[in-house]
């Protein structure tokens, strides 16, 4: 019988739909991820999201592996070079957490317009606080603002027609996508940057794109400017964010990555009030990872039959 591991958690719907095409499966995701290479030269495909990194000695134990299902978008912790001179087919879903990950972005844009963490933290802190906090915080509108996304694609896109509705007009700069018929695209990044009040990286972490965002890029945006990190941590020089955000050049950075996850405790940014965190949830609502759980089965099981 063929069988498949899912290493990291996923919906249940996903377990049935491999049950269901004859497949046996083992749910193995609250296994510690170093107990992984001991079983996996059993199974003929494995179904992960972000935690399990499948490389070295994983992939050295893994025999009779045939095709690894990505619930999620990222290949970032598969070793593709291996992968590829193995023959094992690597298979994701590209689209299923668009919409989850878009909305996180949205959230960022909002919340850091309305000071509403750094008024939350201040008055659980110190209730005393209630009314002059009510002059402290920062507070603008969104309507009539400008987005500037570098990262045109399916994320991208849905965020530009999310914030469309909201009032702001969108520019955008895609290296690979030159068009986009919700965006107003730029041809450089520069010139995205130094038009926004909002930011929002679209984009995979690639020696390219390691620290894209650094001190020059920093300064040539707008000053005050929110910059949201919905995609890779590594985009942003951390530091030098942290430096500008200690200047007053960095209105904001709203991130969900870092470039070490989880951060140091040592980090400065995490003791930044003008920096909101969510630990990379972007693409984990109930309805998105729903949605990459069937999806990934599906495709496991197509991957399956065809090979
Ligand atoms: C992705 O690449 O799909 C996102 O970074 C989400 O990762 P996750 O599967 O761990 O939520």
């Amino acid at each position: 019988m063929t069988k498949v591991i899912l290493t990291d958690k996923l919906n249940e719907k996903a377990v049935e739909i491999l049950e269901e095409a004859g497949f046996e499966v083992k749910v193995a995701w609250d296994l510690p991820k170093e107990e992984i290479p001991q079983i996996i030269g059993e199974y003929d495909a494995m179904i992960i999201r972000s935690a399990t990194k499948v490389r070295g000695e994983l992939l050295e134990k893994a025999v009779n592996l045939k095709v690894i299902g990505r619930a999620g978008v990222g290949l970032d912790n598969i070793d593709l070079e291996v992968t590829m001179n193995r023959g094992i087919k690597v298979v994701n879903t590209p689209a299923a957490t668009t919409n989850s990950v878009a909305e996180l972005a949205l959230t960022m844009i909002l919340a850091s317009t309305r000071d509403v963490v750094k008024g939350t933290n201040a008055i659980k802190e110190n209730p005393s606080v209630y009314k002059s906090m009510k002059k402290e915080l920062f507070s603008r509108e969104i309507d009539g603002k400008t987005l500037g996304l570098i990262g045109t694609g399916r994320i991208g896109t849905s965020l530009a027609v999310k914030c469309k509705a909201l009032g702001l007009t969108v520019i955008g700069y895609d290296a690979y996508v030159p068009e986009n018929p919700v965006v107003e695209m730029k041809s450089s990044i520069e010139e995205v940057v130094k038009n926004a009040d909002y930011i929002s990286l679209h984009l995979p972490l690639t020696n390219e794109t390691k620290h894209m965002i650094g001190k020059e890029m920093l300064y040539m945006m707008k000053k005050g400017v929110v910059l949201i990190n919905c995609a890779r941590g590594g985009i942003v020089d951390e530091l030098a964010a942290h430096e500008a955000l200690e200047s007053g050049q960095l209105g904001y950075y709203c991130t969900d990555v870092f470039e070490k996850e989880p951060p140091e405790p040592e980090n400065p940014l995490l003791q930044h009030d003008h920096v909101i965190i969510s630990p990379h949830i972007g693409a984990q609502t109930e309805e998105g990872s729903y949605r990459a759980s069937v999806q990934a089965a599906e495709r496991v099981i197509e991957a399956l039959k065809s090979s």
